[in-house]
């Protein structure tokens, strides 16, 4: 053992002898000396901030849809995409899939995983969801056709395969990144004998607690982005959102040139985007939900709304055909010269990707101002296949 003070002075022999009664005694010393003060001064007692029940907070894992897409945005999430091993086949792609829907089933519910060796970590489930995507591959390894269209290569496009494709998603999402932590832990270890880890992406939004739950996001460009989403409860929801009980989930990596974005004033900002920095109100109105104007003309004759700003060119007018884009923010470490790695873990669900994702993506790749300071580098479709009831698994409905 060693015998090297540390750097209060005391050696580790010391702490675990008599010496800790001795460093005990100079803080009780000093305990009661503070005690003496503060009976001379009466100081008001620190405050004490009870925490919020956040953490016991659960969404359903059994259902006839799979939670973590109608589901209000955690703060965090780490999307798992996975390679399917050689041999794992339509059989072994079953005992996969019953052993994470199990794992799932237990962690979102604030129970341990069987063989949890951090049990005490599933306790705090914090709203944790995990879906479940299908990717090409995965339907190929089963022996069946791909319901997913391929994305075309769009020329705004500098993609890297460390951050596209995978035969498997799983989207963990809780409020708390230890609970986030904890599940994609448990998950690829269960994954591990049918399929390694391809890419793992790791995001979030604004903490719980620090706006109102539902408020939109904002993220790195420092820009409301959420506005014009479809809404759960409205009649265009379930046509937009879901085929039945699937969906369809884009993945796209966007990083931001946070650097030379910055270079632009607040006005260049707000007219690339279409909307104002601090409300999000569009540029023709003054609050957020105000319907945006893109007839509308200034004194010189020009639209308000730029023909090539970003909501102008992304928006679709029937509201069956939009989108639910549900966002993360990623944050990486900065290269040696201090630029960000900041960007957009772009979700998109929508009940087809033909219909709906590729048109806007075509027009923003044609022609959006925002392209000078958006770069996709990543790019994956994963088909959401149905929930599934207690006792059954995620994919039964596939690969049964
Ligand atoms: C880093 C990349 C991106 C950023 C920073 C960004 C940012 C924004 C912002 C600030 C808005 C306005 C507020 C709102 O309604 O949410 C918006 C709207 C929208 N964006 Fe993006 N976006 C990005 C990429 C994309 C992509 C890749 C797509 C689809 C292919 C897309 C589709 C849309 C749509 C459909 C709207 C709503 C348009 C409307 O009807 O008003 N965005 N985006």
């Amino acid at each position: 053992m060693s015998e090297r003070p540390n750097s209060r002075g005391v050696s580790r022999r010391g702490l675990l002898t008599g010496g800790a009664a001795a460093v005990g005694g100079a803080l009780v010393g000093a305990a009661s000396a503070t005690a003496v003060a503060a009976s001379t001064t009466d100081p008001a007692p620190a405050p004490r901030t009870e925490p919020a029940d956040y953490g016991q907070q659960r969404e359903p894992f059994h259902g006839r849809r799979q939670a973590g897409v109608d589901t209000r945005p955690q703060a965090f999430a780490s999307f798992l995409a996975f390679a399917l091993k050689p041999g794992t086949d339509r059989a072994a792609l079953r005992r996969m899939l019953r052993l994470l829907s199990d794992d799932a089933a237990r962690l979102t519910q604030g129970r341990p995983a069987l063989g949890d060796t951090e049990a005490d970590l599933a306790t705090t489930p914090a709203r944790l969801t995990v879906t479940f995507g299908f990717g090409p591959g995965l339907y190929r390894a089963a022996g069946l056709a791909s319901p997913l269209a391929d994305l075309p290569r769009f020329p705004i496009d500098r993609l890297q395969a460390r951050w596209s494709g995978g035969d498997l998603l799983l989207q963990v999402c809780a409020d708390d990144p230890t609970t986030v932590a904890h599940a994609q832990r448990m998950l690829i270890k269960d994954a591990r004998p049918f399929a390694s880890v391809r890419w793992v992406q790791r995001g979030f939004r604004r903490g719980r607690g620090v706006e109102a739950d539902g408020a939109t996001h904002r993220n790195l460009m420092g820009q409301l982005d959420g506005t014009v989403n479809p809404k759960p409860g409205t009649p265009s929801y379930d046509p937009a959102v879901w085929s039945g009980d699937s969906t369809t989930l884009v993945l796209r990596r966007i990083r931001m040139e946070i650097e030379t974005w910055d270079k632009l004033s607040r006005t260049d900002k707000e007219l690339v985007t279409g909307r104002r920095l601090d409300t999000g109100a569009p540029l023709t109105g003054t609050a957020e939900h105000d319907e945006p104007d893109f007839t509308a003309v200034d004194a010189s004759g020009l639209p308000v709304m730029p023909d090539f700003a970003h909501v102008t060119r992304a928006h679709v007018s029937d509201e069956r055909l939009r989108i639910l884009r549900r966002p993360y923010s990623y944050d990486g470490e900065p290269d040696a010269a201090g630029v960000p790695d900041s960007g957009l873990i772009f979700a998109a669900f929508q009940a087809d990707i033909t219909e709906q994702f590729i048109p806007i993506q075509q027009r923003l790749a044609e022609q959006d101002l925002m392209n000078e300071w958006t770069t996709p580098i990543g790019s994956a479709v994963f088909a959401i296949p149905p929930g599934c009831a207690e006792g059954g698994w995620v994919g039964e409905q596939v690969l049964s």
